[in-house]
């Protein structure tokens, strides 16, 4: 299996993609970390992967306080003696608004969860790998299909993710030395908990502009993020990876 003898932290694990990305890893031999800001969420993740010969564990994480994403790291650090190889950054919301109508509260709010949060992970995470010498690390940021055009009433979401990309490439850049690869996914639109909020009228007009005709699965995502956690991905750093039907442009 691809991925055995790792092991994978995953925010946002208590829901959607994150979840499915636990599923999906732990199918490939890693031992997973279900970190999420809904700890029973996470606890519920595990419930679905539980596999009696793998070591995973649920934590509780707001990803953009960095004394939670201290504490996460030092539980982590508890239990299995050395950091992840693997860090998959996952947590994100959205608070969609027009921009002449955004508060201010809902655009730091997006930033803070989404880019600051995938900041504070990554940082606090590679240096931890880099200090207890892990070789091959690798890190997946989930960006969005929004962050490279933009999407009416999600100009907080798409500019999150737009320096959710940008931050991926210059870590790409900083840590291939110590050998960590650092890549983002984009994905289009994807059936979730986080589209339901998404107006029916809305969602066909968005399925009529992709290609495939239809939104993705969680699994479609997991299968992505599997593939660069793994030594399959080897040469891949600093990359974008588009999974999103076709679809070029909301
Ligand atoms: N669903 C899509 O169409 C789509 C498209 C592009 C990108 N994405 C991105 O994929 C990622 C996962 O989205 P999803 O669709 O699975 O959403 P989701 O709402 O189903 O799951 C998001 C998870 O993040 C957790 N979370 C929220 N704030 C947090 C915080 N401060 N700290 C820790 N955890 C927190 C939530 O509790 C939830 O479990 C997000 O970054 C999202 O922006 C989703």
């Amino acid at each position: 299996m691809s991925l055995s003898g790792k092991t994978a932290f995953i925010t946002g694990a208590g829901s959607g993609i994150g979840r499915a990305a636990c599923q999906i890893l732990s199918r490939d031999g890693a031992n997973i970390i279900a970190a999420d800001i809904n700890v029973k969420n996470a606890q519920e993740t595990l419930q679905l992967i539980e596999k009696p010969d793998k070591t995973n564990m649920a934590v509780s994480l707001n990803v953009s306080e960095s004394t939670s994403v201290k504490t996460a790291l030092k539980q982590v650090l508890e239990t299995y003696n050395q950091p992840p190889s693997i860090i998959v950054n996952c947590a994100g919301i959205t608070r969609d608004n027009f921009l002449l109508k955004l508060s201010e509260e809902n655009f730091q709010e997006v930033m803070d969860v989404n880019l600051k949060g995938t900041f504070l992970v990554t940082q606090t995470f590679c240096n931890a790998i880099v200090e207890h010498k892990v070789t091959k690390g690798s890190v997946v940021n989930i960006a969005s299909v929004v962050g490279k055009n933009g999407n009416i009433g999600q100009a907080n979401y798409a500019a999150s993710k737009a320096g959710v990309e940008v931050l991926t490439k210059t870590a790409a850049k900083e840590l291939g030395r110590e050998g960590i690869r650092v890549n983002a996914i984009l994905p289009g639109f994807i059936t979730t908990p986080m589209t339901e909020l998404v107006p029916d009228k809305l969602k066909e007009m968005f399925a009529n502009k992709i290609p495939l005709s239809r939104f993705g699965t969680p699994e479609e995502i997991a299968e992505v993020i599997s593939f660069l956690a793994s030594d399959k991905s080897s040469y891949i750093t600093g990359a974008s990876i588009d999974v999103n039907g076709g679809l070029i442009s909301t």
